[in-house]
């Protein structure tokens, strides 16, 4: 397969600076240098700098949980991408459905945010995901396809290659309930053919669509052996180093 597998972990609201570089410091010895797999953790924005610090060296990337679309300016408690630039982070997870519940961001915010990022030189995390009421309902696809459409409208074919899709189905994140193989496996394949009507089956294929909702070791190798799973955007398991390093491991040693 040509696409590389991608692990990252979705700190959420968890950590401070010390724990962070703690965090790191263990991971780093567990999982070495990688080059099967991509890594990336993800803290919140006040550990980014002692982050990236701990990070030095390593093949380990950072990303962001967020970022706003505007340059500076009177935008109370937001963050920009320059700000984000100071501390090399390579990705930036937008459109998690925490934010869409929580904080009200609808697609069209979040498009703006995509393009922002990916002017910035950065690559966005897009987090598409049904809730459980719209899985009973049977409008899985057309709620992750609209998600999808409309958070990369206006992106062109080239900028395509750089974004990754995280696949959250809302009721497996945090709840332990995962989404079987197969069911990911679905939503995944109809995730790259609507890239691919969007882009070209070539520039799709080169899209990592990632898994997210209660992944953990003991569910990791059969999800990661399905064709179109190309990693895991994890949180409660990307908080310890065992369980995370251990994620790192199962896509090393998948396909
Ligand atoms: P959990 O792995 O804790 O279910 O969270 C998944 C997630 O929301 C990652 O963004």
């Amino acid at each position: 397969m040509s696409r590389k597998y991608f692990i990252a972990g979705n700190w959420k609201m968890n950590k401070t600076a010390a724990e962070a570089v703690a965090l790191i410091e263990s991971i780093k010895e567990q999982i070495g240098s990688q080059e099967k797999v991509e890594v990336a953790v993800c803290p919140t924005f006040t550990s980014l700098d002692a982050a990236s610090k701990a990070l030095k060296g390593s093949t380990m990337k950072l990303g962001a949980q967020n970022m706003y679309f505007e340059k500076s300016g009177a935008f109370t408690g937001e963050i920009s991408a320059d700000m984000l630039k100071q501390f090399d982070c390579s990705y930036v997870i937008l459109g998690h459905s925490e934010r869409r519940e929580y904080f009200k961001e609808c697609n069209c915010l979040i498009n703006k945010k995509v393009k922002a990022v990916l002017e910035n030189g950065m690559k966005p995390i897009l987090c598409v995901g049904e809730k459980l009421e719209e899985r009973e309902s049977g409008k899985t696809l057309d709620v992750v396809s609209e998600q999808t459409i409309k958070g990369l409208e206006g992106i062109s074919g080239a900028d395509a290659e750089k974004i990754v899709i995280a696949y959250e189905p809302v009721w497996a994140i945090g709840t332990g309930k995962t989404a079987t193989p197969a069911m990911a496996q679905e939503v995944h394949a109809a995730i790259r053919k609507i890239l691919a009507d969007a882009f070209g089956s070539e520039t799709a294929e080169k899209i990592q669509i990632l898994y997210g909702g209660s992944m953990k070791p003991e569910n990791a190798d059969a999800l990661l052996a399905e064709k179109d799973i190309d990693g895991g955007l994890i949180g409660g398991a990307a908080l310890k180093a065992d369980s995370f390093a251990a994620l790192v491991k199962s896509a090393e040693s998948a396909k």
